[in-house]
């Protein structure tokens, strides 16, 4: 099927303080053209997500389109209220996913369920099963409720980039392709919502995020299975459960690297560049004085939490503090496509200990870098 992408795509900004009159227009407008099948952006707590009458498969299919997405890459089902989830949703509820439900709805949490069959297959790339998120932000509870219907919503990005985290981000990619976007300003976490498959034996953790395997573990007691979607789980040859944790993510046109000795990043950005690359640097407030001290230049005033500077052909990026990594897993997809706008060659990043938001936030690095890790002094590539 063919879809128009040169539509004229209406930007509403909100402000949902008290949510005014303007505010709930704008929502009542917005839930009407998701339920008659229109595309709307709207934020979530995590990123911008791509919203579209979950029941309606050709609905569905235009996110396909508008998104240059696979077909067979389920989308997540938004539900507004918790009494929406048997809409969705085939069968009982079972112990882990009430404990879940309880303890980390609304939010950042994602579970797999069995799929009512009123969800079309196309909602779900064929799959028996659903994605069900109920989120805590209100401009995106407020939509689904005023749309009347489940919201079927990926990231509201072409596909392979970075999720986005500002209206900016969601503009770049599908301007002209959709009917609107709900501006709420930048989203809070960052990073997608954590994903947990309740249709096994036992819960699984398909996609790291904010709400952490630590947070999980407790809430189940043990209950979890050892995590399937970190880095390295496809060399390794599993099958991604998840299926979009099986395509290239979040990717920069650099070619880009995740360092794990930090120390070493400022000799591979001094020999890249000597050899002609223009090279970007991911690193943190903490680890950005040493950088810039090997690779020439000090730096000007030192703002919180963006730090750029550009040495020769090395270009700095301090996306947050190692000591708040929620502030790293904010600043990730957007020094991502920044880096993409200033063109450059190679890109390393600094890596982050695996637990708690940081295996959220090695997770996307090490897809963005296609699974490319350096590791140790010898630089050797795993
Ligand atoms: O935070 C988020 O989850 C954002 C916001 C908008 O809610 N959405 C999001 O959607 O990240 P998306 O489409 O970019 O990622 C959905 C992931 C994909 O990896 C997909 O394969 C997986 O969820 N998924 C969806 N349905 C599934 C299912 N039935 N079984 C296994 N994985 C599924
Ligand atoms: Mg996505």
């Amino acid at each position: 099927m063919m879809y128009s992408f040169n539509m004229k795509t209406r930007v509403i900004r909100l402000h949902m303080v008290g949510a005014g009159g303007e505010d709930l227009a704008a929502l009542r407008e917005a839930g009407a053209l998701i339920r008659r099948g229109a595309l709307v952006a709207f934020p979530t707590e995590t990123v911008y997500g791509l919203g579209a009458n979950a029941f309606d498969a050709e609905a569905a299919a235009k996110i396909y389109a508008a998104k240059g997405r696979p077909s067979d890459n389920p989308l997540i089902v938004h539900i507004g209220r918790m009494e929406d989830l048997p809409l969705v949703v085939e069968g009982g509820i079972g112990t882990c996913a009430r404990i879940l439900m309880a303890r980390f709805w609304p939010g950042p949490l994602t579970l797999i369920f069995p799929k009512n069959p009123q969800v079309p297959d196309a909602t779900t790339g064929g799959l028996a099963t659903v994605a069900v998120r109920f989120p805590a932000n209100e401009i995106a509870r407020r939509l689904i409720l005023e749309a009347g219907v489940p919201i079927a919503a990926p990231s509201a990005n072409t596909s392979g980039r970075p999720s986005p985290t500002t209206v900016a981000h969601v503009i770049e990619d599908l301007d002209g392709k959709i009917d609107m976007i709900l501006d709420g300003g930048e989203v809070g976490i960052g990073l997608e919502s954590t994903i947990v498959d309740l249709t096994g034996d036992r819960p699984v953790l398909l996609r790291p995020g904010a709400v952490t395997a630590e947070m999980l573990e407790e809430a189940l007691r043990g209950a979890l299975y050892p995590d399937t979607g970190s880095p390295g789980t496809e060399s390794l040859g599993l099958h991604p459960k998840a299926p979009g944790m099986k395509y290239r993510h979040y990717a920069p046109r650099a070619q880009m690297y995740v360092v794990e000795e930090c120390a070493d990043i400022p000799g591979l950005a001094r020999s890249a560049a000597e050899s002609g690359k223009r090279v970007g640097v991911l690193c943190t407030e903490e680890t950005a004085g040493e950088i810039d001290k090997t690779c020439g230049g000090g730096f000007g005033t030192q703002s919180p939490n963006r730090l750029d500077r550009c040495m020769g052909k090395c270009i700095v990026k301090c996306i947050g503090k190692r000591a708040d990594l929620s502030t790293v897993a904010a600043g990730l997809f957007g020094a991502l496509r920044d880096l993409d706008h200033l063109g450059v060659d190679v890109i390393y990043a600094e890596s982050y200990p695996r637990e708690g938001i940081g295996l959220a936030i090695m997770n996307r690095l090490v897809k963005a870098a296609g699974g490319n890790v350096i590791s140790g002094k010898a630089g050797e590539r795993m």
